[in-house]
């Protein structure tokens, strides 16, 4: 990939590009349960560069504004949070969850100050999370519900990590099927088993295919693409599909398995910094939440910080165990998540992808390369950004996985897998 498309495929902050094109998506900000509190601790929060300060106010309305007070530039995340507002502790400026003023206890009671707005966002709450609207006030897109919380009940659990890198290289994580043959080998070994089959520790798989055959199929939304495996049971007439479906710009539909879906949103915090956020979802059991965090090795308090920065991390190098690798463990890494983080983390704060070398497992990431590098310079040239046609609901994509005859056309699947589908014939 030339440098230039690189820096607008990764590039978020100011008048980037891509930041243009987030911006005409509602955007994640935290997790509903970092604000769960009506007149609770405010939350910092960074979003495509910009600081912002997230609060619940007395009534439960959620606010969403700059985090520097317009009057001098302190910290609201230090505010007053009580009687329906958020009070900068500087000079006592009080503001609403709309961004109103609503007392400038430093100004005579005349001051022609008074009209001034504090840059509040608009808000929504679902699916877990708190999102906001960063682009222009007079071009709030409708929120689409997501297509990993199609309802008001949907079963979510969130994992949430810090990435010390770039949104990009995570997200094209997302959508590497082949790396999950070998660097997530230990947590997804091969077993007897129909597709994917979740116990408390791994996830078991029909194939030991470590080289899947990818084919990319482009769409009104992203793209989605199936990994075509060989399976350990009737390989003669039989493969082991898994799809992906990448809803530009930030969420992947990743394979689920017989207890739960699977989504991941990578949600640009500015050029070098991104989050992670990993949600298993199903409409009525699926997994618990403390279940999941502890599945996945991210658990606040025992392997990340109170702002979800990983322990295990770079700087020491993950605390890879050679001894456990020799024993047999793959990575020595515990953990699917910082197994991934590891790889990302280490290819630099923004990879270089002139000296890459694509093979043929590589499909989806080229696809999503020139997909999202065209949607950049799309958006700077005034058009509306990739997946806001609203062509496709969100809600009627899925993601597949399942061993299925080898003629199929995996373009056709739409329940959510193998067994789901047999139960329906
Ligand atoms: S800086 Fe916030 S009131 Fe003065
Ligand atoms: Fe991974």
């Amino acid at each position: 990939m030339r440098p230039a498309d690189n820096e607008l495929l990764c590039r978020v902050e100011g008048e980037a590009a891509m930041g243009r094109v987030m911006r005409q998506h509602w955007l994640p900000v935290c997790m509903s349960e970092e604000v769960a509190e009506p007149d609770g601790t405010p939350l910092r929060s960074r979003l495509l560069g910009v600081d912002l300060v997230v609060f619940r106010d007395t009534k439960g309305r959620v606010g969403v504004m700059d985090e520097r007070c317009p009057h001098r530039g302190a910290s609201l995340a230090f505010g007053r949070n009580e009687d329906c507002g958020l009070r900068c502790l500087y000079h006592g400026w009080k503001f609403g969850v709309d961004g109103e003023i609503q007392d400038m206890a430093s100004e005579p009671p005349d001051s022609r100050m008074k009209s001034l707005r504090h840059r509040a966002y608009p808000v929504q709450e679902a699916g877990g999370f708190v999102w906001a609207w960063l682009g222009e006030a007079d071009a709030v897109r409708p929120f689409e519900a997501p297509a990993w919380a199609p309802t008001s009940t949907t079963r979510t659990s969130i994992v949430k990590i810090h990435a010390a890198c770039n949104w990009a290289q995570v997200l094209e994580g997302a959508i590497d099927s082949a790396h999950s043959s070998s660097l997530h080998s230990t947590n997804m070994p091969t077993a007897q088993v129909e597709g994917s089959t979740a116990t408390d520790t791994a996830w078991l798989r029909p194939s030991d295919d470590k080289a899947p055959r990818l084919e990319v199929q482009a769409t009104d939304y992203g793209f989605h693409y199936a990994a075509v495996r060989r399976p350990i049971r009737d390989p003669e007439t039989h493969a082991y599909v898994r799809t992906t479906v990448f809803i530009a710009p930030f969420t992947v539909l990743i394979p689920p398995n017989d207890q739960y879906n699977l989504a991941q949103m990578l949600v640009p915090i500015d050029d070098v910094n991104c989050m992670f956020y990993w949600v298993a979802w199903h409409p009525t059991k699926g997994i618990s939440q403390d279940a999941w965090r502890r599945f996945c090795a991210a658990e606040v308090g025992v392997d990340l910080d109170a702002d979800y920065r990983k322990l295990r991390n770079l700087s020491n190098n993950f605390l890879q165990d050679r001894e456990k690798m020799k024993a047999g463990d793959f990575t020595g890494i515990v953990g699917i998540p910082a197994q991934d983080m590891a790889m990302w983390e280490s290819m630099g704060p923004i990879a270089d992808r002139s000296a890459d070398h694509l093979g043929s497992s590589d499909a989806a990431i080229i696809q999503f390369r020139r997909q999202m590098a065209a949607a950049a310079k799309a958006a700077l040239a005034g058009e509306p950004a990739i997946g806001t046609s609203g062509a496709v609901r969100h809600v009627d994509l899925a993601s597949f996985e399942g061993v299925v005859p080898r003629e199929s056309d995996w373009r056709a699947f739409t329940t959510r897998n193998a067994r789901a589908a047999e139960a329906a014939e």
